[in-house]
């Protein structure tokens, strides 16, 4: 990172995940679940933090504490950023039981809507003097039974090289690294991109604290978020990570799996270059 470059706090990129996450949610109320279900899914989460206070003898010191912090992540805007990381994956694997095609991982706090539309051969949006080393991700979108989904929409946001956002870092610009590629008859696409850094949870805010507290690490490793969709088909959400990256085997959203593992090799200009075919299966009845 360059010394003139803002690095983003963890403030400012919670409470913008936070404004993000409303519009995307707006829609969304608990008052939609049936009673019967909310008694029985909170009944069990509060059964989960009733029996912790009893196996560890939780204090009152403790309890107040732990509440406080619980305000802190709220005023920070950083709620997003924990679900995203520390219970998210629980929900994709419970989803993923009924999906076949392409595995899929979470979503995370950073996917933004209506990105530019690009060409099924194309180079995302990036800086003049965009840093990292050049990667291309080329592969076919296909339904489950083997035809090509031809004007499938691939949607890829990913870090810089510095682990940083588009939307959610002061000094990156909007729109950066991020696209939604349009695959062409034979449902094919080439995307121009960047390697992305691996990527800190911020450290700077109650997660952050929470994380040093625990003594664990803030770390995921480096990925592409990806969400490929195509009319009459159930869009996939996933993510693609490196082979032999940092943090593959203790990546703190616990989001990885085998088969996103993508291996690019250097195609001798300096370019690496890895192929990546989805898989989608047919939109579900209603
Ligand atoms: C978070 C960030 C990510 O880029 C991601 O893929 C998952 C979670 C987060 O900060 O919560
Ligand atoms: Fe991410």
């Amino acid at each position: 990172m360059t010394a003139t470059q803002q690095s983003p706090t963890a403030a400012g990129s919670g409470a913008n995940a936070s404004e993000s996450f409303k519009a995307s949610a707006a829609s969304l109320d608990i008052a939609d679940t049936p009673p019967e279900r909310v008694a029985a899914i909170v009944t069990a989460v509060l059964q989960g933090v009733h029996g912790a206070i009893k196996d560890h003898d939780v204090s009152y010191p403790e309890f107040q504490a732990a509440k406080a912090w619980l305000m802190r992540v709220g005023d920070g805007g950083e709620w997003p950023l924990f679900m995203d990381v520390f219970v998210e994956h629980a929900v994709e694997e419970q989803v993923a039981q009924s999906q076949q095609g392409t595995k899929g991982s979470i979503l995370g706090p950073y996917y933004l809507p209506g990105q530019a539309r690009l060409s099924s051969s194309c180079r995302l949006p990036r800086r003049d003097d965009e840093q990292g080393t050049p990667l291309v991700l080329a592969g076919q979108v296909r339904d489950v039974a083997g035809t090509p989904l031809a004007g499938a929409e691939v949607d890829l946001w990913q870090a810089d090289a510095d682990g940083y956002y588009s939307g959610f870092a002061p000094h990156v610009p909007d729109g950066n690294l991020r696209g939604v590629v349009v695959t062409n008859a034979e449902g094919r696409f080439e995307i121009d991109t960047i390697q992305p850094a691996p990527y800190q949870i911020p450290h700077d805010g109650p997660t952050g604290q929470l994380i040093e507290a625990a003594g664990w690490h803030p770390w995921r490793p480096a990925h592409l978020h990806i969400q490929v969709r195509a009319d009459g088909h159930r869009p996939i959400t996933t993510q693609l990570y490196f082979a032999g990256g940092e943090w593959l085997d203790s990546d703190v959203a616990e989001a990885v799996k085998p088969e996103l593992v993508i291996d690019p090799q250097d195609d001798g200009t300096g370019t690496r270059r890895s192929t990546y075919d989805f898989e989608l299966e047919p939109q579900p009845e209603a």
